[in-house]
């Protein structure tokens, strides 16, 4: 991030003006003939994501300029720094800062590559940031979210639950929270016994990461990311084409580390928890079987539908843990269905929430941040396609319908009484590249939500 924004413009920066295709015209009009001509030949109209190099006399480039949308985006010109020759260049724009720096963190992101196996170069275009700008805010978001995106895109066999829990670690560390661990049998011990049913089948120990940072007289904001890191759906096995991306299963914990570095960086006034139960749902001799019993945290038994309904298992625990403290709100990030994707598709995550102002307050948090959220409903009758004839609760109905809304009512389950909860059910991954999103890994709903906590901590 450090080398492809420029804090000061060099003398040779590239002016990089801005405009809509409404503006583009009146330019257009001021320049000399022959470049009006040149550009018309060859049909550039500034349409957004377009961009056209200006001459000079002597056919070097005077300028750039790019077509953006009309309502200001951060995509506007986020592939840029791959698609402009090499060289920096300094925006000529008379939008407000807010909209300049969000530009220069569009930037970095589509900028960002995952370099762990094969060494990629740097994009070669530079942007400068515009004058005013808090370069400090933008590593912030750029390094949380790239953070994210590398945890996830990285395999299975490099990020087990002891990587991912050394991720977290690594982050206490850097910023003076408090962690711990539960590992292996101890999980029963301290009683999770779905972080370890589900975990206990892989030769890499199931775990439970808590993280806990902030002045404890500040709100209590506690997250939930599932660390499945790698999900062969067990004994009810995957096929092929579903296991090849499981990788990402752990996607929601990756999220929510996001989120603790963006809040710890910027030192908001609050209280955070993060847990992360991390996994690998495997097959083995061991490995935890269909229409077993599961008494859970919570005292609630469970029969086990499906092995590949593993997400919400281990939830579930971390989320009765997270409870017992009563925080002002918790939140759980997951790749949990199918299901939600089929509803939503992959880029647009589906939010549950119990309570109606701070799914209204995400909502709009997810719009400004360009980090879109979708409600979905908690319908109530629908829980009783989780009964099962010996257990208090299915984990799997058999159900094809309404796997999304099913498994957001199971996890209510474990939410203690009258406790603000969202539950995020995500994809995690860009199947195919967009301006500023490669292919890959990827943080959702992570700047929606820090906006929440944002908010949650009175800040404007
Ligand atoms: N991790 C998967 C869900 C998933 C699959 C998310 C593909 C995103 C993309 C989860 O553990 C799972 O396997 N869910 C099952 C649940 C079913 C067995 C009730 C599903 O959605 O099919
Ligand atoms: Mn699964
Ligand atoms: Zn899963």
């Amino acid at each position: 991030m450090a080398d492809i924004l420029l804090t000061r413009a060099p003398k040779n920066a590239t002016p990089l003006l801005l405009l809509t295709e409404k503006a583009f015209g009146a330019w257009a009009k001021k320049k000399p003939k022959r470049i009006g001509q040149w550009m018309a030949t060859h049909e550039f109209a500034a349409k957004p994501g377009t961009f056209w190099l200006v001459p000079d006399a002597e056919g070097k480039v005077e300028r750039v300029v790019a077509g953006i949308s009309e309502t200001p985006s951060l995509w506007d010109i986020a592939d840029f720094s791959t698609r402009l020759p090499a060289g920096s260049y300094a925006l000529e724009s008379d939008a407000h800062l807010a909209y300049q720096e969000w530009l220069a963190l569009g930037w970095v992101l589509g900028a960002h590559k995952f370099t762990r196996y094969k060494k990629a170069a740097a994009p070669k275009a530079k942007l400068v940031l515009p004058p005013g700008a808090d370069a400090k805010k933008i590593a912030r978001y750029a390094a949380s979210i790239c953070l994210a995106r590398d945890l996830i895109t990285t395999p299975a066999e490099d990020m087990g639950p002891e990587q991912l829990a050394d991720a977290a670690v690594a982050m206490a560390k850097k910023y003076g929270a408090k962690i711990s661990q539960i590992v292996g049998d101890d999980l029963l011990k301290k009683n999770f016994p779905a972080i370890h049913r589900v975990g206990r089948a892989s030769y890499r120990a199931p775990r439970l990461v808590d993280l806990t940072w902030g002045n404890p007289k500040h709100p209590k904001i506690t997250l939930v990311g599932k660390g499945v890191c790698f999900d062969t759906g067990g004994l009810d096995i995957k096929p092929s084409s579903g296991m090849y991306l499981m990788k990402k299963d752990m996607g929601g914990a990756a999220c929510v580390l996001a989120i603790a570095q963006m809040v710890m960086d910027a030192k908001l006034p609050v209280r955070l928890r993060v847990l992360i139960p991390a996994v690998e749902n495997a097959v083995a001799g061991n490995a935890y079987r269909p229409s077993d019993v599961i008494t859970m945290r919570n005292g609630l038994t469970v029969e086990v539908g499906n092995t590949d309904a593993e997400g919400r298992l281990i939830l579930a625990d971390a989320l009765a843990e997270a409870s017992a403290e009563k925080p002002e709100l918790m939140i759980d990030f997951a790749t949990l269905t199918g299901a939600a994707r089929g509803a939503l598709g992959t880029e647009l995550p589906a939010l549950f929430c119990n309570n109606d102002a701070v799914a209204d307050q995400m909502l709009a948090a997810g719009k400004d941040m360009e980090d879109p959220l979708w409600r979905m409903p908690l319908h109530k009758p629908y829980a009783k396609m989780l009964d099962s004839a010996i257990a208090d609760l299915n984990s799997a109905p058999g159900s094809p319908y309404a796997g999304a809304i099913t498994a957001a009512l199971f996890l209510q389950r474990f939410v203690g009484d009258g406790l603000a909860w969202a539950h995020i059910d995500l994809m995690a991954y860009n199947l195919a590249a967009k301006p500023g999103r490669p292919e890959g890994g990827e943080a959702q709903a992570v700047r929606a939500v820090y906006r929440l906590i944002e908010q949650r901590a009175g800040i404007r």
